[in-house]
């Protein structure tokens, strides 16, 4: 693999929550990645397992409790008011929910300039115009809706914003959480085709996040799979869907429609028994292994470590 630069370097990450009954909740468990550039990660995984908390930690959007997230070669966790600010505008996010995270009575010039004026991008109030137009443009929208109200727009619109919005400070890192779980199935592909056309044009580095691997498929580089604070699985997108490793990545895997049914009859269907396990109280040893089918002894005693199996596929589990 040739060496390209490392954007963000994750190293054994731990955030721990504490419920109001004072119990220790391992939202995400020593989680080890890193992101290059210009590529996209996509981490999947059921509701609850740690994604959101994943990637707000490597933002500093909260405090992490153990490990190491660094972003450039600089502790995120650790920056001066000077290089948060940077960073601020380096790196940016597109929410889950364009409802909740516009402000349904602010105009769209507004929400899309702030950033412009917050990081002094625009020379004059001419270049700040010019260059909300153009962004308006480049997410599909046009002139004219500037001037509107966001509670005027669909969620399909909205989700435009907020990607103009993100887009606004010309960062080099966006977040995507969950960007189009909350729009129409109709409208999912386009928001999808849009993030990839703009990450191509900008040469944009970008962790995407969804509950299920057919989203994630088309838009992602590399996949990470995350099971309930871990991640259990991280390779290339084709060898993901072509050798899955984990049997937690095949059951997800096996749980995607196939159009064809052909390809459907031939594909062997590999059933999840049982519920994903309370954080709070997560099993001892492997996290999957109640729900595995190859459970072996060790599964339930020894948490697996991470391996390479071929290259640049990493698995935890201890079958290999
Ligand atoms: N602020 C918080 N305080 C306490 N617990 C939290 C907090 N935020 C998240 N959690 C818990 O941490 C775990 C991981 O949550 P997280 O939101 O990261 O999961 P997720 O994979 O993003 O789920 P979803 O797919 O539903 O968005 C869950 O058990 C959740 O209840
Ligand atoms: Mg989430």
């Amino acid at each position: 693999m040739e060496k390209r630069r490392k954007i963000f370097e994750v190293k054994h990450l731990q955030k721990y929550y504490f419920t109001q009954q004072k119990q220790q909740l391992k939202a995400v468990d020593d989680v080890s990645f890193d992101i290059y550039e210009g590529e996209t990660l996509g981490i999947v995984g059921e509701s609850g397992c740690g994604k959101t908390t994943c990637g707000k930690t490597c933002l500093g959007m909260v405090d992490k409790t153990g490990g190491e997230v660094l972003f450039l070669g600089k502790d995120v966790h650790a920056m001066n008011r000077k290089e948060h600010f940077e960073f601020t505008k380096k790196v940016q996010m597109v929410f889950q929910d364009p409802y909740a995270s516009l402000d349904p009575h602010q105009k769209v010039y507004q929400i899309i300039a702030e950033g412009i004026q917050i990081h002094k991008i625009a020379k004059n109030k001419k270049e700040e115009e010019k260059l909300v137009f153009e962004l308006l443009e480049m997410v599909g929208l046009n002139v004219e809706h500037a001037a509107r109200n966001v509670h005027e727009f669909s969620g399909g619109q909205r989700q435009r914003i907020g990607i103009a919005r993100a887009l606004s400070v010309n960062p080099e890192f966006l977040f995507c959480d969950e960007p189009i779980s909350a729009l129409d199935v109709s409208i999912q592909a386009q928001i999808i085709n849009l993030l990839m056309k703009l990450q191509k044009e900008r040469n944009l580095t970008m962790l995407f996040i969804a509950h299920d691997l057919s989203i994630v498929k088309h838009i992602s580089d590399r996949i990470g799979v995350m099971y309930l604070g871990k991640m259990v699985e991280l390779t290339r997108s084709d060898m993901l869907y072509a050798n899955p490793k984990h049997p937690y990545t095949q059951a997800l895997l096996s749980a995607i429609p196939i159009a064809d049914p052909d390809e459907s009859k031939k594909k062997e269907k590999v059933m999840l028994a049982g519920d994903v396990p309370s954080p709070l109280n997560p099993p001892k040893g492997c996290r999957f292994a109640g729900r595995c089918q190859h459970c072996m002894e060790i599964c339930k005693t020894a948490d697996p470590n991470m391996v390479e199996v071929e290259e640049g596929h990493f698995v935890a589990c201890h079958l290999y």
